[in-house]
């Protein structure tokens, strides 16, 4: 028996390589339930155009929930002969309910509209997932910054010391990124909810069949396609899906460059913890923090699947080509890798041990309250111009001295400017330097629990 949706006008089989190029069931398989879910929307759909008794109707949804349930054991899987997804299925419908029902399923309706709905359904449901794995990690950070609430730290531009910021403010910045990659998600989301089915191969369906009733059955909140043309043929939901989990890869890779630095002796900021690090094979003292490497690792491989799709849709003509079925397997594994790399990456950032002493020590070094001997001048009348000039001195007058800001005596301030009086000192200290920013988004600790505040109301609301 020929598999094939297309035999009729062949006089002969595909050559085996063609077979074997053709074949996508060994990675579109996973869209098998989808699948299955649209066969039983389009068949209540043939019913309602009359095209289906009811009685063929029950024994189509009983014959599909056999089918189901094959799958899910593995009773039934497809083969490289069935080529795709929907032919594997279709055979086995067949098998399950004879050539004269089984034969009436694929009435209006074509695997280009197929795919591009069950595509659409597999990510959304992934979608979810990554959503809700990115929520956890946030989580993780929230708790990292709850547990430091008042722990000063190095703030670094051009990983130069710029000035003292709060441990938990550094830490929440990278929840604000993880925030808008989840609300990216969601957006996402409800752009992607409108189903293609009923499109047909491009043009609609002459059966009278109701495409929106199919799109409320599978869950699309925004109702079908608007244009056949594109619902079959577009793939920016794709591209677009691809781009926020390499944005979302980006962003933890950056986090993970951190907990790298972090972790070696010469910061000594952080130590993992054993169970979220790995050893070396021969030097028998190494921890090394793979976790975070392969966090940076694979966020290259994330954008070469967002990079690989737009150039597999770039100049494709309308409508479907057989190019589109490139779309799959590179966000497929973006979502493989996200799935699998967020829970460890979460892992490793709830249970990292945060050397405090250490923070703080280091908070003030390299002149980092300059800044505000600066300030504190302005504050006095001084341009900022001239107050910029006056703390640089002070800065190359310790660099000569080899003494901290705080360490030069009132002879030495007077001579550099007779503005520096010696309650300059007030300033020159890091809680006063952070408890000063206390405007929205700073570093104090009254505007860094208000930041806390509103991660956790945003991650309520997810
Ligand atoms: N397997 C194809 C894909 O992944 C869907 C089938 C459409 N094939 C076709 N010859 N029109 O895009």
């Amino acid at each position: 028996q020929d598999v094939r949706l297309w035999g009729g006008r062949f006089a002969d089989g595909p050559s085996e390589a063609l077979e074997k190029l053709s074949a996508s069931v060994h990675f579109d398989w996973r869209l098998a339930p989808y699948d299955i879910a649209g066969s039983r929307a389009h068949a209540r759909v043939l019913h309602k155009a009359g095209l289906l008794t009811a009685e063929e109707l029950a024994q189509m949804t009983a014959g599909l929930d056999q089918l189901e349930r094959d799958v899910a054991d593995g009773t039934f899987t497809g083969t490289i002969a069935d080529e795709d997804v929907h032919t594997a299925l279709e055979r086995g419908l067949l098998e399950r309910l004879g050539p004269d029902l089984g034969g009436k399923l694929r009435a209006g309706r074509s695997r280009n509209d197929q795919i591009a709905t069950l595509f659409r359904m597999y990510l959304r449901d992934h979608a979810r997932v990554i959503g809700g794995l990115l929520a956890d990690l946030q989580e993780a950070l929230v708790g990292l910054a709850e547990a430091h609430p008042d722990v000063a730290m190095p703030g670094r531009t051009h990983l130069q010391h710029a000035q003292p910021v709060l441990f938990a403010h550094h830490v929440l910045a990278h929840a604000q990124a993880l925030s808008r990659d989840a609300e990216r998600l969601r957006q996402w989301d409800a752009r992607t909810a409108v189903s293609p089915y009923g499109s047909g191969a491009l043009a609609g369906s002459s059966l009278g069949l109701d495409p929106e009733a199919v799109a409320a059955d599978l869950g699309f909140e925004n109702g079908s396609a608007a244009n056949s043309i594109d619902g079959t043929a577009s793939r920016d939901f794709v591209a677009e899906f691809a781009f926020i989990t390499a944005m979302t890869g980006v962003d933890i890779s950056k986090i993970a460059e951190e907990v790298i630095l972090w972790n070696t002796k010469e910061f000594s900021f952080v130590t993992l913890h054993d169970a979220f690090s790995t050893g070396s094979s021969i030097m028998p003292q190494k921890k090394n923090p793979d976790i975070a490497e392969l966090a940076r690792g694979k966020s290259g491989r994330l954008i070469g699947n967002l990079t690989g799709l737009l150039a597999t849709l770039k100049a494709l003509p309308l409508a479907y080509n057989r190019d589109l079925q490139e779309d799959k397997e590179p966000v497929f594994d973006s979502c493989d890798q996200l799935e699998m790399l967020l829970p460890a990456f979460t892992g490793m950032m709830a249970t990292l041990t945060v050397h405090r002493e250490r923070l703080a020590e280091l908070a003030p070094a390299g002149f980092s309250l300059a800044t505000d001997v600066a300030e504190w001048l302005v504050k006095r009348g001084v341009p900022f111009r001239v107050a910029h000039e006056v703390a640089g001195e002070c800065v190359q007058v310790c660099e000569r001295e080899g003494i901290e800001l705080d360490e030069l005596t009132d002879e030495q301030f007077a001579a550099i400017s007779p503005h520096l009086d010696p309650s300059v000192r007030e300033v020159l200290n890091v809680p006063g330097a952070l408890a000063a920013r206390d405007g929205r988004g700073g570093t104090a600790p009254s505007a860094v629990a208000v930041q806390l505040g509103e991660v956790k109301a945003d991650l309520a609301r997810q």
